[in-house]
């Protein structure tokens, strides 16, 4: 079976209005599409998301949101829920990022029921998973991030169409990455642990980005990696020139 596969950007916290620049060249760059069974998105912050949407209009881009709440309205100051993102134009939503995890202290339940809430709105939830470094010195790499995919998915969430994006935390805006060996043995226990739990069918047509230091310099490699469908991409996402020349290594694999 052919899988899905994704480059999406998390711009992260970085970009002011002048940033939608950026996506307009992407746009200009890709007019003639995007290569053969790749979707690409940008996640930019909420504030500029709106800009982003309508710059992609036309384009094979989408645009997407970084979190959201839990709950579609009410009396929660500060955040923003899946119909809103949705209503400004996104198509998908990171949910469970390590540094909302960390900076927020995100638990898996509160990631699955983000996760939930991106199915409600009609958002395709992209869910970050990712051991730390302490974690993997101590052996358990592999056992935690099963333990975080299975608990912040959603019962169903694979068979409507959910990314995962396994992003270790030490690789993270780092330069570091994992070795290709070590990337591809995550991949393969990450996605038996989703077939244990949510079947092997499901868990075989679920596409699994990598996540971490991605660049255009690494890029054809990782994604030539069998078990890799993709990637989650923070700094090099932030230039269009950047972006564009991972999507371009994709094309070469
Ligand atoms: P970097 O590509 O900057 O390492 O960030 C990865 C990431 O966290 C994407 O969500």
């Amino acid at each position: 079976m052919t899988r899905r596969a994704a480059i999406v950007g998390n711009w992260k916290m970085n970009g002011l209005k002048a940033q939608i620049a950026e996506a307009r060249a992407l746009a200009q760059a890709f007019s003639d599409g995007l290569p053969d069974g790749l979707i690409s998105a940008i996640c930019p912050p909420a504030t500029i998301l709106a800009q982003l949407a309508e710059a992609f209009e036309g384009s094979p881009f989408a645009a997407g949101g970084q979190d959201c709440a839990p709950q579609a309205s009410g009396a929660h100051t500060g955040d923003i829920s899946a119909e809103m993102l949705a209503d400004l134009g996104a198509r998908y939503v990171i949910v469970g990022h390590s540094e909302r995890r960390a900076d927020h202290g995100e638990t898996d339940a509160q990631v699955r029921a983000k996760a939930e809430a991106a199915q409600r709105a009609g958002l395709t939830p992209i869910i970050c998973v990712g051991e730390t470094e302490a974690e993997r010195d101590a052996g358990r790499a592999e056992e935690v991030v099963a333990s975080q995919a299975t608990a912040s998915t959603p019962d169903g969430a694979l068979e409507a169409g959910a990314i995962l994006a396994y992003e270790p935390v030490w690789a993270i805006g780092t330069g570091r990455t994992p070795t290709l060996d070590d990337i591809a043995a995550m991949h393969a226990s990450l996605r038996t642990a989703l077939g244990g739990r949510f079947g092997d069918d499901a868990a075989a047509a679920t596409p699994l980005l990598y996540g971490g230091s991605m660049k255009p310099a690494n890029a054809a490699d990782i994604l030539a990696i069998n078990g890799v469908d993709g990637g989650l991409i923070g700094g090099a996402s932030l230039k269009a020139a950047d972006f564009g020349e991972i999507i371009k290594a994709y094309a070469t694999i």
